[in-house]
């Protein structure tokens, strides 16, 4: 099955108002590049809660999605600081990052609360991003396809295919380094992922589920990367807040 490729910009903690001129930027920039066939993927931002409401107004949703990087597991409540998953639709979201490793270190997230956040994610009608990855201690021992099989079987909801489910495949020594697997460890890991999906929603269904590669994107590694056996796009962070780096990477997609 050919699954379009999606590239996500993860902006983490980063972007004040003044940022959105990077958003429109990028979306001026994906607007001409359509009209001459040059871009082939789906591009989404996934800004700070404090922008996802204006920027779902202020980017046309077919050039740009919007996504949020967390939500909570219940709908409404007595949870201060938290923001549901229908607040973040209500705000004009179609995606949310579930599970990013920082989260999952910041705030002790465990698989089972990522896949509780990622069915509150569907109950609202968002395509939720789950996100996995081994540490480099567990990728030294030869734990990685082990560590990542398991975070996929327990992280990923009940009829995430059907839903737009999402993986996200991030080596945590990857994020923010500099630093990438090869392509083959990444063609590797993404068959086992692949696999996992295959056990968990049954092979057939399963096809419908993208899997991305994230840690260390740039514009020097996107083509490579993207063209990668098993990827269906990238989860970009750092290069996803200079809209020409960003452009480069949506541009790097391969034709399926
Ligand atoms: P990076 O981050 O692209 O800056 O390595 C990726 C991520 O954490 O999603």
């Amino acid at each position: 099955m050919a699954r379009e490729t999606i590239v996500v910009g993860n902006w983490k903690m980063h972007g004040l108002s003044a940022a959105r001129e990077e958003a429109l930027a990028l979306s001026r920039m994906i607007e001409t590049a359509r009209e001459t066939g040059g871009v082939r993927a789906a591009a989404v931002i996934c800004p700070p809660f404090t922008l996802v409401a204006d920027f779902a107004r202020a980017l046309s949703e077919d050039r740009i999605g919007v996504g949020a990087q967390d939500c909570h597991v219940a709908e409404k409540g007595a949870h201060t600081g938290d923001i549901s998953a229908e607040m973040l639709a209500d705000a004009g979201a179609r995606f949310v990052i579930v599970g990013h490793s920082e989260r999952r270190q910041d705030h002790g997230e465990t698989d089972a609360m990522v896949n509780a956040k990622a069915s509150a994610a569907m109950r609202a009608g968002l395509a939720p991003i789950v996100c996995v990855g081994e540490q480099l201690a567990e990728r030294d021992a030869g734990a990685a396809e082990r560590v990542v099989v398991g975070q996929v079987a327990a992280s990923t909801p009940e009829g995430g295919a059907e839903a737009g489910l999402i993986v996200a495949y991030e080596p945590v020594w990857a994020i923010g380094t500099g630093r990438t697997p090869t392509l083959a460890d990444v063609a590797a890991m993404h068959r086992a992922i692949r696999g996992a999906l295959a056990s968990r929603y049954g092979a057939e269904p399963a096809e419908a589920v993208r899997v991305l590669y994230g840690g260390s994107v740039k514009p020097a590694n996107a083509a490579e990367i993207l063209a990668c056996e098993g990827v269906d796009g990238a989860l970009v962070g750092g290069a996803s807040l200079k809209a020409e780096d960003f452009f480069t990477i949506v541009e790097a997609a391969p034709a399926r």
